[in-house]
């Protein structure tokens, strides 16, 4: 004990871009630097290491890296004034992309490790110093089988919902996206591990698990016996642990959604409510060009075929405006499967010429301006959607998941099953339980609410161990 509160210690700062995978990565990151020394800070005038963990997706995404990395070199070039130093390292998707040329174009760079790297953090550590090191490569070890466990306490801190990613990489090869690219191909961790993880995550306190995966639901891991197990099956293999109230999973793909996750969202109670399912188009003639291995209608026949097993369902999407020769025609049957399907909420996007991509190679790419009035009129459709969705809720009874305390005083906030955030007024013992909770309005980002009847916490001792969480 003593020789570790001597030890030195070194302060991380990591800052997190793009999806939940990188969020998730983070936290690895972080976990797998703590028996290193390395403690996290909020605040970067304090760190010794920066990790910027980059995303790829579009280009403003890719650039962002680039201006932070000017304004990290004035902050290191200040400390070596000062005769201190500062390390700093880009990781994610970019890295992985971009490899030595982030180092060509930013010398200040010491490190740059692509996602399945992070298990060799340490180690890439310790070989700086005597120039840029640099690690994309795919390695053979499972990455996942080599990160240490984050402790129970940093679990606790970190609140009570949590990320695990399942799945990670992608073989499906969307002509725009530089995922399988960036990410590798499609893995899946084994049913062990992941049950091991997510046992640890509740028994320090998480109530709700958000599955990850590029692909979440061409989940195929192998169980004890070698058998291939899908993500449905893993839904209720999770479901079993004792204090897991919610499950979520994303992304999914339209291709993989088989009977057997279907049947998970009929079976299962604690998997909520909620699905994302991109289409990025609504026209035939698009869909192919982009690759999607479907069609306009073998969407809606899956969309279909899990409102069948469950009809309560909140329904989201990517879309994306623009593809190239997408014309006027090719985008109102985007508006059109929009509206047909009835999306809670979606994501859109313009379309970013991505390097390396077929995408980028076709002709007829559509012109800025058009992209930017299709984009608008797009989200003017959904806005009002996900608004009529809001509106459908109120006066309805909802679980809510109360997390933490709310921006008014006397206020908390938490999650509805369908993803919505929830303001009501409440005591703080109530952080860490599900209350009943009417929906009294619907605001732009959020509902309004109030508890119903309150529904005591279980015991003593949860209430102790969830009040540290607020
Ligand atoms: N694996 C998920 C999506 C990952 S990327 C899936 O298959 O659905 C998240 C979203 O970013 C995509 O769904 C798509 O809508 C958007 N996207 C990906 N590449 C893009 C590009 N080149 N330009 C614009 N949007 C893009
Ligand atoms: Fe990208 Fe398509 Fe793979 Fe999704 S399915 S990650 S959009 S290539
Ligand atoms: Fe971005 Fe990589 Fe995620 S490109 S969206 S961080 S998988």
């Amino acid at each position: 004990m003593e020789q570790k509160l001597t030890q030195a210690t070194k302060k991380l700062f990591i800052k997190t871009y793009g999806c939940q995978m990188n969020v998730y990565d983070s936290n690895r990151m972080a976990d797998a630097l703590a028996p290193h020394g390395y403690a996290p800070t909020a605040d970067i005038g304090q760190a010794d290491l920066v990790v910027l963990n980059t995303c790829h997706i579009r280009e403003k995404a890719s650039e962002k890296v680039f201006s932070e990395l000017g304004r990290l070199k004035e902050l290191r070039d200040e400390r070596r004034a000062g005769g201190q130093d500062l390390m700093i390292g880009v990781a994610g998707c970019v890295a992985q992309a971009e490899g030595e040329e982030i180092v060509r174009r930013s010398p200040v760079v010491d490190l740059v490790f692509g996602p399945q790297s992070y298990h060799r953090l340490p180690d890439l550590i310790a070989r700086a110093g005597q120039g840029a090191v640099i690690d994309t490569e795919f390695p053979a070890e499972d990455k996942f089988g080599h990160l240490p466990a984050a402790k129970k306490e940093v679990t606790v801190a970190r609140g009570l919902t949590a990320f695990l990613t399942v799945q990670e990489g992608c073989d499906k090869f969307c002509s725009f996206c530089v995922v399988p690219y960036t990410r590798g191909a499609e893995v899946s961790r084994p049913v062990e591990q992941v049950l091991a993880e997510a046992r640890g995550l509740v028994e320090a306190g998480v109530m709700e698990l958000t599955l990850l995966g590029q692909n979440v639901n061409a989940y195929h891991g192998l169980d004890s016996k070698g058998r291939s197990v899908g993500l449905g099956e893993l839904c209720h293999r999770l479901a079993e642990i004792p204090g897991l109230e919610r499950l979520r999973y994303t992304t999914s793909h339209p291709l993989d959604m088989n009977d057997e996750l279907i049947g998970a969202h009929r079976d299962l109670e604690k998997l909520m409510p909620y699905l994302h399912l991109p289409v990025q188009s609504g026209s035939d003639r698009i869909l192919e060009a982009m690759n999607r291995r479907h069609t306009r209608a073998n969407y809606i026949d899956a969309i279909q075929r899990i409102l069948n097993a469950k009809s309560d369902i909140a329904l989201s999407g990517d879309f994306i405006v623009g593809f190239p020769g997408e014309t006027e025609a090719d985008f109102e049957a985007t508006l059109s499967i929009a509206r047909e399907v009835g999306y809670a909420s979606a994501f859109t996007f313009k379309y970013s010429t991505r390097p390396g991509t077929p995408g980028a190679a076709m002709d007829e790419q559509v012109p800025e301006p058009v992209k930017v009035e299709r984009l608008a009129r797009l989200n003017e459709q959904i806005m009002s959607q996900t608004r009529a969705f809001a509106k459908s809720c109120e006066g309805r009874v909802l679980p809510v998941l109360i997390e933490k305390k709310g921006r008014n005083p006397g206020q908390l906030g938490g999650r509805s099953p369908y993803l919505q955030a929830v303001h009501m007024e409440a005591p703080e013992r109530l952080i860490g339980t599900i209350q009943p909770v009417e929906i009294l309005a619907a605001g732009n980002n959020s509902l309004l609410g109030k508890i119903v009847t309150v529904a005591e916490p279980k015991s003593a001792s949860v209430v102790e161990s969830q009040a540290s969480v607020a």
